[in-house]
């Protein structure tokens, strides 16, 4: 334990007419925890704890969510404060090293963002691999996981690898998915440029052409960059608990993340911000409000869900969905820019918050509600909607991967189960088999 874990009374357990002492401690924002490291050694018993929502997996000085209160702060930093003051590159920063940067560590940051853009060559071999119409989320873990063959990772790492993985992640994943996208609608490949910051390379790699001018729109790099700002961390969810997952087996950094990567894909995770477009654009093409899926979504034999609400940690309003809410309302009433889910998202959420359904049961918009309707705004295809979100939690990963090696000791994950299935049984020949 740190010593930012302050100890409080002890727990007492009484099990089989025994007593045993638990340590307790209180974190600096007064979470309070029990330490069972050592139940199963002392009682013979471990805890059951499905989907972990009630078990702290590590301490962690990263990202501070209170999901009552709607709060979420990065390193200390309101979240409302990143996504109005700060941009992505500087945040990143800040939850990878821990402090905002100066103007030297951050010109310094993104040289080395700039100078590790680009992708090794023979990369673009694989691209032409993958079968017309793959998901570039599939696209993206694959050629993450490869950048481990051109980039040996040494056990024992220093600074300067350290920091050349950390640039090579945060800036390839921009061009490996904006490659991707070319490479879906067989358009020639557009490469970073030194000339632009981070989330306009990563725009003109996925729009500009040979063929027609590109102009890079203003409110949108913004939105995008907020956008970015808002998906970085959420302290323990499951991709970046799949990252500590992988990690602790020590493996490449590279596989590791391409690990989160794969976590992430998942509609009732980072996939949900696709699925809310699909469920809108669903709703839109047959002529209806919402009100129908509403009611399919509150019907427990139905498997459809509200997509978009909902959370296992925030039961009150995601606090990044509130941010996402006005800039969509600032982005879609620019002239030329109209679309009708918007009209149908704000008439579901309308319906939803004062549904006793859904306020029974906590569940209020999440960050993928309209993060979807920014990404149309913005041009992005509904497909890379979910490795946009893989590009703005990257720094996050990272940052737990460094948190975690960094530590003072690396266990192993590796949680315990309940065995209920065949007890002991002898193997007969198959011809003595019913
Ligand atoms: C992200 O963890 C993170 O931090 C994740 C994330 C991050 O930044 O990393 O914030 C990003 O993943 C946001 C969540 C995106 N997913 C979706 O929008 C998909 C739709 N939401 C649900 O699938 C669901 O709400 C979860 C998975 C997000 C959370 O599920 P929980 O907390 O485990 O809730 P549950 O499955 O135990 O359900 C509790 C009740 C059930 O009803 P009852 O059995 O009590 O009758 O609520 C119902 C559920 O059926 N319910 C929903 C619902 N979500 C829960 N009913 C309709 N629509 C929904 N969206």
């Amino acid at each position: 334990m740190t010593d930012r874990l302050k100890p409080l009374t002890p727990a007492i357990l009484t099990l089989d007419d025994k007593t045993y002492t638990l340590p307790t401690y209180i974190g600096i924002e007064g979470e309070k925890a029990i330490d069972i490291s050592k139940l199963r050694s002392q009682t013979g018993y471990v805890t059951l704890d499905e989907g972990y929502g009630n078990t702290g997996a590590c301490e962690s000085a990263i990202t501070y969510i209170d999901g009552e209160k709607g709060i979420l702060r990065y390193r200390g930093y309101p979240i409302e404060e990143l996504a109005e003051h700060s941009r992505f590159v500087e945040v990143a920063y800040l939850l990878l090293y821990g402090e905002l940067p100066t103007v030297e560590q951050l010109q310094h940051f993104s040289t080395a963002l700039n100078d590790s853009s680009i992708i090794h060559e023979d990369m673009h071999h694989f691209f032409n691999g993958f079968p017309r119409g793959s998901h570039p989320m599939g696209i993206l873990a694959t050629m993450v996981a490869s950048l481990s063959t051109f980039y040996p990772v040494f056990d024992r790492l220093d600074e300067a690898s350290e920091i050349q993985i950390v640039a090579n992640l945060v800036s390839q994943v921009r061009t490996i998915a904006a490659f991707s996208y070319k490479k879906s609608i067989g358009e020639p490949l557009v490469y970073p440029s030194h000339t632009l910051s981070y989330v306009r390379n990563f725009l003109n790699m996925m729009f500009a052409s040979p063929v027609r001018d590109y102009q890079l729109d203003d409110d949108i790099v913004r939105a995008i960059d907020m956008l970015l700002i808002l998906h970085a961390d959420h302290e323990q969810n499951c991709s970046t608990s799949s990252v500590r997952t992988a990690g602790s087996s020590m493996a490449n950094v590279y596989a590791v993340i391409s690990a989160g990567i794969s976590a992430l894909w998942g509609p009732r995770h980072g996939g949900a911000n696709q699925e809310v477009i699909k469920m809108l654009e669903q709703i839109h093409a047959e002529g209806g409000d919402g009100t129908e899926f509403i009611n399919e979504a509150k019907n427990k034999y139905s498997s459809k869900r509200l997509m978009g609400f909902g959370h296992r940690v925030y039961k009150n309003y995601d606090p990044r969905a509130t941010v996402l809410k006005k800039h969509c309302d600032i982005l879609l009433n620019k002239p030329g820019i109209k679309d009708p889910l918007l009209d149908i998202a704000r008439r579901i959420e309308e319906v939803a918050l004062n549904d006793d359904y859904f306020i029974s049961r906590k569940l209020y918009p999440n960050v993928d509600f309209y993060s979807g309707l920014i990404l149309r705004a913005a041009g992005i295809p509904t497909n890379m909607f979910t490795v946009l979100f893989a590009i703005g939690r990257m720094p996050g990963w990272l940052a737990h991967w460094r948190e975690m090696i960094h530590g003072e000791r690396v266990a192993i994950y590796r949680p315990r189960q309940i065995y209920v299935g065949e007890s002991i049984r002898h193997y007969r020949d198959i011809k003595d088999r019913t």
